[in-house]
């Protein structure tokens, strides 16, 4: 099979893939689609109408899928009667934060297909947490490199909720707070910013402190050499890298309709890749 041709969506953030469907669901260009991953964070396929069965193989070529309780498929959607659960929490997704921060080891990546889009708003957009670490001084590197933060769901959740309701509190309350490394080791041996609407404070830091070095971070990283921006189109495909890549939705019309279809794969890296290492030796 001839090599996949891809383009620069911009210098340093995500490629765009030009396949057809039989191709693309063969899983021979799936080496190369997480290669892509591994180097731009995004990659993004125009106009390829696929149905949720197929989502789903494209997905297992790609990963193990990781299943829910709604099944592979999750509905990205305000709309109630297609995401009970889900509808009441997205405002949280239109801050920058990675996937899944409450958990040792993150979601690998994510699938999305456009099917009902808003007349404004609702663009995605992804960080190149890798380009952004990478372009840190060196002094500043060395200075971050062993810094822990605490994740707290509840921070993220603030942020979207700010007057919460008691049942909310209690629903954020039951939601593990993690720490996890600052600077993530990749077992490839690069490196990416760990940061999101999650992070709370820095370990050893008093909170003013942790929360400007935080913010200062967030603003560094989210700068436009390392942003993508994706205009959706019915029937485009986005795949991102959760563990190379920082994202947020800008807000759009809840009342809309707007509706995404979204499966996910399970990841295999920890954030804390030393840690990992260290109990495998001990
Ligand atoms: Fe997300």
């Amino acid at each position: 099979m001839a090599a996949l041709h891809h383009t620069d969506l911009t210098p340093r953030v995500g490629s765009l893939i030009e396949t057809d469907r039989a191709a693309l669901l063969s899983g021979a260009h799936a080496a190369e689609i997480r290669e892509l991953l591994e180097e731009r964070s995004v990659v993004a396929i125009r106009g390829i109408e696929i149905d949720d069965e197929q989502q789903v193989a494209l997905a297992r070529t790609l990963g193990e899928v990781e299943s829910s309780v709604v099944g592979d498929i999750y509905k990205v959607t305000f709309d109630r009667k297609d995401n009970p659960v889900g509808a009441s929490i997205n405002r949280a997704t239109f801050f920058w934060h990675i996937d899944r921060t409450d958990l040792d080891v993150p979601t690998y990546a994510s699938i999305l297909t456009a099917k009902v889009l808003t007349p404004t708003g609702g663009q995605t957009e992804f960080v190149n947490t890798y380009a952004a670490y990478d372009d840190l001084p060196d002094d500043q590197k060395e200075e971050l490199d062993d810094l822990k933060v605490v994740h707290c769901m509840r921070t993220a959740f603030l942020e979207a909720f700010p007057q919460p309701s008691e049942k909310q509190l209690a629903a954020w309350a039951r939601m593990p707070e993690k720490v996890h490394p600052l600077i993530w080791h990749h077992r490839s041996g690069r490196r990416s910013l760990v940061l999101s609407n999650s992070a709370t404070t820095v370990v050893g830091m008093d909170d003013a402190e942790g929360q400007a070095l935080l913010t200062r971070l967030l603003a560094w990283a989210t700068q436009p050499q390392f942003v993508y921006t994706h205009e959706w189109q019915v029937d485009d495909l986005v795949i991102w890298n959760n563990t190379g890549a920082m994202h947020r939705v800008r807000e759009y019309d809840p009342d809309h309709g707007r509706l995404l279809h979204r499966t996910t794969l399970l990841g295999d890296e920890p954030f804390d890749t030393r840690k990992d290492h260290d109990a495998r030796q001990g």
